[in-house]
């Protein structure tokens, strides 16, 4: 995922003025250089738009479709009932994420309806800029899961650990715990030497994320009491289980060093990823 397109619709070049209640005090300008700065850290590159046209906006991700492998959409209101909007982002087959800066579900009736959700990887709502850069993320983990699928057995592990190290800045720490036994050895990873290499099942995050069979997300590791301190630098802390069947092979264990730096869409990405590897490991 080397670039993608942001597209705002109609109204949204009057944010800042229009409804400040509902969408907040930033301007588009901001908005955008907000999202671009975003992007770029990511190293994904960023083709603006904005336009109160359905028309032009259907014209705009025609013309950036062989530019462009992602689409970031804020339709606005023609996300209710534009089906010429949802025939184009069929018809081009990117990746594109629904955005929208408030909570479309707990507003009037017919804001809950959108019918481009159906050809969307994903509808994020309610978390207004946030939500910009959830979708940036989840287009690269798009990405991550579809060259994952591409990996052979042998690499799998250590392919894993370089894809989600190298593409999400935020993860400061990459690595993946295996069964032993009642333990989790640590076989590979990216980032500082952790003194955690076995990990008896039931202790810390990632004991607790195995005996459970779940996926844990810890915003703030200092809040909680079951996080096994490996740096002073970490903040918040993603468990994912390799999961086969009902059997736990091993995990996806992710820091960072800044808090709540994880969310859903984090979780899907890994969830995924640790789906695909399971596939390939002997069970
Ligand atoms: C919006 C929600 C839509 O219902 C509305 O028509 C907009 C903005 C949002 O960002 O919350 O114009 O997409």
């Amino acid at each position: 995922m080397r670039n993608i397109i942001v597209i705002n619709g109609p109204n949204l070049n009057l944010l800042g003025e229009r409804e400040p209640e509902v969408y907040g005090t930033m301007t588009l300008p901001e908005l955008e250089a907000a999202v671009t700065s975003f992007a770029s850290a990511m190293d994904v590159g960023v083709r603006l738009f904005q336009s109160n046209h359905e028309g032009s906006i259907i014209d705009f991700i025609q013309e950036n479709r062989h530019w462009a492998e992602g689409v970031v959409l804020n339709s606005g209101a023609l996300t209710h009932y534009s089906y010429a909007l949802r025939d184009v982002i069929s018809a081009v087959k990117l990746p594109a994420i629904e955005v929208h800066l408030s909570n479309i579900h707990q507003r009037e009736e017919f804001r809950r309806r959108s019918v481009i959700k159906e050809v969307c990887a994903k509808q994020i709502f309610g978390l207004g800029l946030r939500g910009y850069f959830h979708a940036i993320e989840y287009l690269v983990g798009l990405d991550v899961v579809k060259q994952l699928q591409r990996v052979g057995k042998e690499q799998i592990l250590t392919k894993a650990v370089a894809l989600l190290k190298a593409r999400y800045p935020k993860y400061t720490w990459v690595g993946i715990y295996l069964a032993e036994g009642e333990d989790l050895v640590l076989h590979n990873f990216l980032g500082k030497p952790s003194p955690h290499t076995r990990i008896p099942i039931g202790k810390g995050i990632c004991g607790a994320a195995a005996s459970a069979k779940q996926s844990i997300i810890v915003p703030d590791v200092n809040a909680d009491a079951r996080y096994l301190a490996c740096s002073i630098e970490t903040q918040s802390e993603i468990v994912v289980p390799i999961m086969k069947g009902a059997r736990v092979l091993g995990e996806v264990d992710i820091d960072s060093d800044q808090k709540e730096a994880f969310h859903d869409g984090d979780q899907e990405i890994l969830e995924r990823c640790a789906a695909i590897i399971a596939e390939v490991m002997p069970s």
